[in-house]
């Protein structure tokens, strides 16, 4: 079943239309990649589903119609969303910034043993608890964005280009991690990636988006598979 279901979603800024009615899913405990182009819409698609920007269309989670919800609500419900160049409170210590995620939880414990889980995950983040996000690095800010989503105890998360600026090395190693996240957290994620490769390699569902429609969707190793994929995104 889906976790995440989108029909006929359409999005934009102002008056101009970006998104011209894309369907996407994300299975329960899945992982959906996102592809396209710069300027494809794919952000957008990301902000329309957490109600950042204006829309139309039906989004269900869970079984609930929830097309009309804040960002707010959307993260009450389990949808945590790592935004596009990190978002990390640079004044804050990186412990902090774990908190700051878990804020909404009452389960003190469960919140401890998760940062410990996150300490594990990204050692890293441990060695630096005390240091201020904004000294890290861009891709120890990277991993503190997700931790921080992952406080959060989401059942869905929405990752946008979690790649951008880092080294391969950390990127495969970030990657290395998603079916963790589904098979120790449970949780669903739909990746939004240039390195298309890398993505379809760790998605179970792919969607192509090129200037705001779907062109290509379906099982991730048959978008692989197609042609104009492998050409325009592959490069093989
Ligand atoms: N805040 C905004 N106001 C107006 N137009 C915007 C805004 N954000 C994005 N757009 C436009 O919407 C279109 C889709 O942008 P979007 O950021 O969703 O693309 P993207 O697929 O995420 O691209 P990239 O791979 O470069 O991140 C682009 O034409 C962009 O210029
Ligand atoms: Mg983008």
């Amino acid at each position: 079943m889906s976790l995440l279901s989108v029909r006929g979603l359409v999005a934009g800024y102002g008056v101009g239309e970006v998104l011209h009615g894309i369907d996407l899913d994300v299975a329960d405990a899945g992982t959906t990649a996102l592809l396209g182009a710069n300027g494809a819409g794919k952000t957008t698609a990301l902000r329309a589903i957490t109600g950042m920007v204006k829309r139309r269309g039906s989004v269900t989670f869970d079984g609930t119609d929830i097309s009309g919800i804040s960002p707010h609500a959307a993260a009450r419900l389990g949808i945590a969303h790592v935004p596009q160049g990190r978002g990390t409170f640079v004044q804050l210590s990186v412990q902090d910034n774990l908190r700051v995620g878990a804020l909404r939880r009452s389960d003190r414990n469960a919140v401890r043993t998760d940062l410990d889980r996150c300490f594990e995950l990204f050692p890293i983040l441990a060695e630096r608890s005390r240091s201020h996000a904004g000294t890290l690095s861009g891709g120890e800010q990277q991993m503190l964005a997700i931790s921080r989503a992952l406080m959060t105890r989401p059942r869905l998360m929405l990752l946008d280009e979690p790649s951008l600026g880092l080294a391969p090395a950390i990127t495969r190693r970030l990657f290395a991690l998603l079916p963790q996240l589904r098979a120790e957290w449970g949780i669903a994620v739909l990746i939004v990636e240039q390195n298309a490769a890398l993505a379809l390699a760790q998605a179970d569902q792919a969607v192509v988006l090129e200037s705001g429609r779907v062109v290509v969707s379906g099982p991730a190793a048959q978008v692989a598979g197609n042609d104009d994929v492998r050409r325009a995104y592959l490069g093989t």
